[in-house]
């Protein structure tokens, strides 16, 4: 089968296109030939190894595992003799979580993995672009306990994670503040947000304003700007805190105040959760460019700029 090997840690230039075997299903083990997949930031992550310590988990020169994609739209083709809930023909989507490999024409996954029947609706391509952010942001946001008539406010609202982020907020209730690019507002009107703040003309600096929920999904709000902008006893996410901002988490939490970080768990509860919601149309994927598997490293280029809008979809099939 064809697939992209991530040779080295670098520039998109690493991703190269190679034949290796397709894999066989174990007894417990699904078939998927995959239709579509997308460029997570995840991906771009371990494929630049930034952070640094990517190597310690991932592989010290290259990664281990040389094939990327964490997120995939597609068909079951075969199934081991232990599987129950699914048959040849299934039509499903998920996450590989930490197996990667959906840069591929076909992926093996347990049963249990982190999948579910594919939403009638939706496209491959506009079903593999959503795992990333949903999986993420229903965690963080499960873990801060959203009411109805909160407030909240998304930071780095109008990329995989903060896109997710908003709907979710908006579906437990919450009062939602979006932050983004001028670019980016209509979008976020468009799934659901109540207010939308400028980051570029410094709306949250002005606005006095104070949130029950803070998400902080990018990484570019400073610490104490985060803090100043809680209520008393409100949480902050750091969704995708450095080892810095994990310190003064640390040093927060130790002067009572709630901070949520670390790695996120996600499960195929929490991907027949979001299913439902696209079902009753609570949910709806942002799909920014699509490419196909042979444009993989430009499609990396393009993730590398760091304003994707929503996710990058790769067809690995194509018009899927
Ligand atoms: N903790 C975990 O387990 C976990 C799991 C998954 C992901 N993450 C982390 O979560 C982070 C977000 O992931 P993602 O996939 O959502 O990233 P992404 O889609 O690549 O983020 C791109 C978005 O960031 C926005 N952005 C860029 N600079 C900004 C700024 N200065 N202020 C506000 N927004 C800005 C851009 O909006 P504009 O174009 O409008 O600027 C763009 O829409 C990543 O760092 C990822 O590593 C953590």
């Amino acid at each position: 089968m064809k697939a992209v090997y991530c040779t080295a840690y670098g520039t998109p230039g690493v991703l190269k296109m190679v034949e290796i075997p397709k894999p066989i299903p174990r007894a417990n083990e699904l078939l998927i030939r995959i239709h579509a997949t997308a460029v997570n930031s995840g991906d771009v992550r371990i494929r630049k190894a930034d952070p640094w310590a990517v190597r310690l988990f991932f592989g010290l020169s290259k990664p281990r595992k040389p094939v990327l994609g964490g997120v995939f739209s597609g068909e079951v083709v075969e199934v081991g003799s232990a599987v129950s809930k699914y048959k040849a023909g299934d039509v499903v989507f998920g996450s590989t979580g930490m197996e990667f490999g959906a840069y591929a024409e076909f992926k093996t996954l347990a049963e249990a993995a982190t999948i579910t029947f594919k939403p009638e609706s939706l496209s491959h391509l506009e079903a593999a672009i959503i795992p990333f952010g949903a999986m993420t942001a229903l965690d963080f946001i499960r873990k801060a306990n959203i009411r109805p008539g909160q407030k909240v406010l998304v930071y780095g609202a109008s990329g995989a994670v903060g896109s997710a982020a908003v709907q979710l907020a908006k579906f437990y209730g919450a009062e939602v503040t979006a932050v983004c690019s001028g670019a980016n507002m209509e979008l976020m009107q468009k799934i659901g947000a109540d207010k939308v703040l400028n980051y570029q003309r410094e709306d949250l600096a002005l606005n006095k304003e104070q949130y029950d929920v803070i998400y902080e999904a990018v990484n570019q709000l400073g610490f104490s700007e985060s803090i100043r902008h809680l209520k008393k006893g409100g949480i902050l996410i750091l969704g995708a805190a450095d080892f810095s901002k994990m310190i003064r988490a640390g040093f927060a939490r130790m002067a009572g105040k709630k901070v949520i970080t670390g790695v996120i768990k996600e499960s195929a509860e929490g991907m027949e959760f979001v299913r439902e919601l696209i079902d009753q149309g609570k949910y709806q994927p942002v799909l920014d460019r699509v490419y196909t598997l042979d444009q993989i490293a430009e499609a990396h280029e393009y993730v590398d700029l760091g304003h994707k809008k929503g996710n990058v979809g790769i067809e690995v099939i194509t018009n899927s």
